[in-house]
């Protein structure tokens, strides 16, 4: 099949280069002639475990084309896919800008031959009716189309994988003709095909998202408890976790989530939720309790504070990713500088992209025992496999105090104990 992905982040490269391995013909828009070009050479631009291999694979068998030009692309094209960022606004409501202007863009550029327009991008239940709309407005008489949604459900670090093995691809559409033609595309996934209309389908991605941020949430209400009583947070958990019903996946207290979709998406259901007059009090106590994770870690470093000089490792919001957008590192370290702190950091992926909003504020180390050198207290903000094995014994030697503060339970706080380390952790 033709298809055009449009927008070149996580989700669009992801989904192109994966759709073009499959042997489809893919064309991908974007809209800055540079990333374009890098794009074309191989560089993928972004930080995404194996996406490099796959994106030189596919331009190599001519399966993959990047372009800025509407008209190069979507004439050809059974299917559109928009995948470009809906950002919060400050308000928490979406932010579909870049949504409608893509609509207006691929409504111009429609033939006569059928395409269907389908949004990968999470959109408030709604959104997908005004796309139609747009559409019908700006594209030719002779234009033959259906919109359709296809929410996706990727997770940054695992975002291929989880791509060829989702747990369910939903495709929501009113035209049976667009829904046939999205089967038809994902064919070869042997995951659980869910077909509805577009509301649900729309719907579909914010209860997902609602739910796994507020077992985050559950969890670190839990282990405000546990550092109150004494009790152990990973112990309390295991046990509820084991109830079939409830499940220990995602109960991760810690420093709370960030990231570019679950602080943004509860946000915009509340948003949503205001506007259809529903109650979101459950909705607003989930994005609560993870500021207050953050805060009530900031203040641990705060109270039990040996000094000014600390070492921060991991920056990404979560590990396997470059991505910085709403991580709990950008809090900590904009609070740590108002008091005063001088901070030297390392992250395997996301320096660069934390370069860009602390600049010379803050030191940039090459590996994880050179951010240690010398520092007061070493405080951990991502799970990244090379620090869970890191060597204890070289960090205390190195460290000018053994105090770590680990906001996200990576060790055992006995061992840390025994090996001499004053180890401050969440809800334990
Ligand atoms: N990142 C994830 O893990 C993930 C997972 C599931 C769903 N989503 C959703 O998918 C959407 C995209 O997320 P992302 O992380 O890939 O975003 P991103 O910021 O990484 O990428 C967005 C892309 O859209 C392009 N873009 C923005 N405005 C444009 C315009 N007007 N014209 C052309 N291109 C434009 C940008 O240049 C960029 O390539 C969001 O709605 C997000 O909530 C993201």
């Amino acid at each position: 099949m033709t298809l055009t992905v449009v927008g070149h982040g996580y989700v669009g490269l992801v989904s192109a280069c994966v759709f073009a391995d499959f042997g489809n013909e893919v064309y991908v828009i974007g809209r800055n002639k540079e990333k374009i070009n890098r794009l074309k050479n191989g560089d993928p631009i972004i930080f995404e475990p194996g996406l490099k291999e796959l994106l030189e694979k596919n331009l190599k068998a001519g399966r993959l084309h990047f372009t800025l030009d509407y008209q190069e692309a979507i004439p050809k094209s059974e299917i559109v896919f928009i995948t470009v960022g809906t950002p919060p606004k400050n308000n928490g409501e979406a932010d579909l800008s870049s949504v409608f202007e893509v609509a207006k863009n691929i409504a111009k550029n429609l033939s006569s031959h059928f395409t269907v327009v389908s949004c990968k991008s999470t959109v408030p239940v709604g959104t997908n009716k005004k796309v139609e709309e747009i559409i019908k407005k700006y594209a030719p008489k002779k234009a033959q189309f259906a919109v359709a949604s296809c929410p996706e459900f990727l997770r940054e670090g695992s975002a291929i994988a989880d791509t060829l093995n989702a747990d369910r691809i939903v495709i929501g559409s009113s035209s049976k003709k667009a829904i046939e033609i999205l089967l038809k595309l994902h064919q070869p996934f042997s995951s659980k095909k869910i077909v509805t209309d577009l509301a649900s389908a729309e719907l579909i991605k914010y209860a997902a998202n609602a739910i796994l941020a507020t077992k985050i949430s559950f969890s670190n209400l839990i282990a405000f408890y546990c550092e109150k009583t004494g009790a152990d947070v990973e112990k309390v958990l295991d046990a509820v976790g084991l109830d079939k019903r409830i499940g220990r996946i995602f109960m991760n207290p810690g420093v709370g989530y960030g990231g570019s979709c679950l602080p943004k998406d509860v946000l915009a259901l509340i948003d949503t939720g205001k506007k259809l007059n529903i109650d979101t009090s459950l909705l607003k106590a989930v994005d609560k309790v993870n500021y207050q994770a953050k805060e009530n870690f900031l203040q641990k470093i705060l109270k039990n504070k040996q000094g000014k000089n600390t070492a921060i490792l991991g920056l990404s919001f979560k590990p396997n990713t470059d991505d910085i957008r709403f991580a709990p590192s950008i809090f900590i370290i904009e609070n740590l500088l108002k008091h005063g702190f001088k901070i030297k950091v390392f992250d395997p992926e996301a320096m660069g992209n934390i370069r860009k909003i602390f600049g010379e504020k803050i030191e940039y180390a090459k590996n994880p025992y050179e951010a240690a050198k010398n520092a007061d207290q070493l405080i951990i903000l991502t799970e990244w496999n090379e620090f869970k094995q890191i060597d204890l014994k070289k960090l205390k030697k190195i460290l000018k105090k053994p105090v770590i503060f680990d906001g996200r339970n990576i060790y055992d706080p006995l061992l840390l104990k025994n090996l001499g380390f004053k180890y401050f952790s969440v809800g334990r």
